[in-house]
């Protein structure tokens, strides 16, 4: 424990990993006042954190020396701060609203950011009021996105999570990522391809899951209409526009993508055309406004009072101090059911590494892992685990103050009572319960509250903002690039030749380790449908 960190800092976690966090309450009177923090509508509660407003100081003194102020303007004026890609990490630009210049290789990039979020828009509407027609002359009825990762997460999310039953969008998207056949089967159900329209999201158009699906669901739109021209049953969204015209899609259906917005931050862009055609177009604006905000906190809020860099920082001393490989985030907000999924992408995908900007291996440790899921469900699930388990994992509950909706009678009632479960599990966490031992909780485990008001369009944009912020600082903060990903190509790699051999019955490379070669060979001895490529066993 400790590894990495400046020497007053390492005292400053020794002295709190001794003293109880009830003790630190006892101790200041004005602790909740120092430790509550709040930005773009969101307030934050950080005294259940093992920190001190002294130690907060501390902390804030190292962001300075590790230059976060540095990294926060450079990020904020496009420079190349993905230095292994020598890109600009500008997904801030995609919600500016202050109508200045963002300029990237000697160009300012906004004219085209401006007219894609009018592209969104009109493309959004003419699929909601019928006007966008299929190959039959049919108004277009469903629509498929198909994307993974970055380009599927972030509008999923925010789609599921913008849903008003009481009013279901006039034309339905689901969203097909996985390449197991299910999924678009699934997807699939009840759609009749005439009225039925696919977003093809892929920022590179060179990824086999999507490209598997996409061709799949092609096939299926030219089995239902054979002779017809079914390319106006594509939109395309990727920065690969050769790519996606030689797919099919017609070059006034491909929506851009920049090399300067990466995978996972990329749902401001046309990524999040199914948000602004699920939820309408002033839904997605508002949920850009939101990211706006926090976005002129972040580069304006003193580090003291910025709650990003705050917690950015609360989340690497988890980690450097007392030794975190886990966090939870748990919302109290059935809409936000998705969250800790696109988190998982966004936090592990960016600071999931061990190696320095420069390449030298990072003295202490990284990015803990992130997991978690809707309250109150987890309560009868792993809560058992956080309470009473051998593992104490920091705990972030994101709480709706009020309902998203209130169709049914007594939504208030049950609302309260969901909010009442979220702040008892946090006070439990801390304060545990003595008892036989059997029934007792340790308690002095630490979380944070994160309040909204609801769970509207604008919130989110800011509450994902924020996450994207402090993933970044916490990256700056380990010293590592947060915008590459390196680390996902050895497997696909991997499984390319794997595929060739289940599906062609090619033989694997000779490196192929003898547990791989055993398990191909199981499979291909005991499925029972075999793909139509298949010819020679091998
Ligand atoms: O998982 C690796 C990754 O490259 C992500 O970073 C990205 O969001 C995802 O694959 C999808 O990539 P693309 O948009 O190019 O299809």
């Amino acid at each position: 424990m400790t590894q990495g960190l400046p020497d007053t800092l390492a005292a400053a976690a020794r002295a709190l990993a001794a003293t109880p966090l009830t003790a630190l309450f006892a101790r200041d009177a004005s602790r909740v006042a120092s430790l509550t923090f709040a930005a773009a509508g969101l307030t934050v509660d950080l005294s259940k954190q093992r920190v001190t407003p002294e130690a907060l100081a501390l902390l804030v003194a190292h962001a300075e020396t590790a230059g976060i102020p540095h990294w926060i303007e450079a990020m904020l004026a496009g420079e190349r701060i993905n230095l292994s890609e020598n890109r600009s990490v500008l997904h801030t630009a995609l919600r500016r609203e202050d109508g200045a210049p963002v300029v990237v290789d000697g160009r300012d990039v906004m004219p085209d950011v401006r007219a894609t979020r009018a592209r969104i828009a009109a493309l959004a509407t003419s699929l909601r009021d019928g006007t966008r027609r299929g190959a039959t002359g049919a108004p277009i009825r469903h629509v498929i996105a198909i994307g993974i990762g970055g380009s599927d997460l972030g509008p999923r999310l925010c789609v599921d999570a913008l849903a008003n039953p009481a009013s279901p969008p006039p034309v339905p998207v689901r969203f097909v990522s996985n390449v197991d056949p299910d999924e678009l089967d699934r997807a699939l159900a009840g759609c009749d391809p005439a009225t039925t329209l696919a977003i093809v999201e892929s920022k590179t158009f060179t990824t086999q899951e999507t490209l598997a699906n996409a061709s799949a669901l092609r096939a299926w739109l030219r089995a239902a209409m054979p002779g017809a021209d079914t390319r106006g049953h594509f939109i395309g969204v990727t920065a690969n526009v050769d790519a996606a015209k030689s797919f099919g899609v017609d070059a006034d259906a491909i929506l851009p993508m920049w090399d300067w917005v990466g995978g996972r931050y990329s749902l401001w862009s046309a990524v999040g055309l199914p948000i602004a055609i699920a939820c309408g177009p002033a839904a997605f604006d508002a949920l850009l406004a939101g990211a706006a905000a926090l976005d002129a906190h972040f580069a304006t809020a003193p580090l003291a009072r910025n709650l990003p860099a705050l917690m950015g920082l609360c989340d690497w001393f988890n980690v450097r101090a007392y030794g975190a490989q886990q966090r939870l985030v748990v919302p109290y907000a059935r809409a936000l059911s998705l969250l800790p999924s696109y988190l998982q992408q966004l936090t592990m995908e960016s600071n999931g590494k061990s190696v320095t900007r420069d390449g030298a291996p990072v003295d202490g440790a990284t990015e803990a892992s992130l997991w978690g899921g809707a309250g109150t469900d987890g309560q009868h699930a792993y809560f058992q685990w956080l309470h009473q388990g051998t593992h104490p994992v920091p705990v972030e509950f994101v709480v709706a103050v009020d309902a998203a909706h209130d169709a049914t009678a007594g939504a208030g009632e049950r609302q309260s009572l969901l909010v009442a479960n979220a702040l008892a599990q946090a006070q439990a966490l801390m304060q545990g319960r003595d008892g036989d031992a059997a029934h007792r909780c340790p308690g002095n485990r630490p979380s944070t509250v994160v309040m909204m008001p609801r769970v509207d369009a604008r919130h989110l944009g800011a509450l994902i903002a924020l996450w994207e912020h402090r993933t970044f600082v916490e990256g700056c903060l380990y010293g590592i690039n947060s915008f590459d990903q390196f680390g996902v190509e050895l497997g696909k790699s991997l499984a390319q030749p794997i595929a060739a051999a289940l599906t062609t019955g090619a033989a694997l490379p000779a490196a192929t380790d003898a547990s791989t070669r055993a398990l191909v060979a199981h499979v291909l001895a005991s499925r029972s449908v075999i793909p139509a490529k298949a010819g020679i066993q091998s």
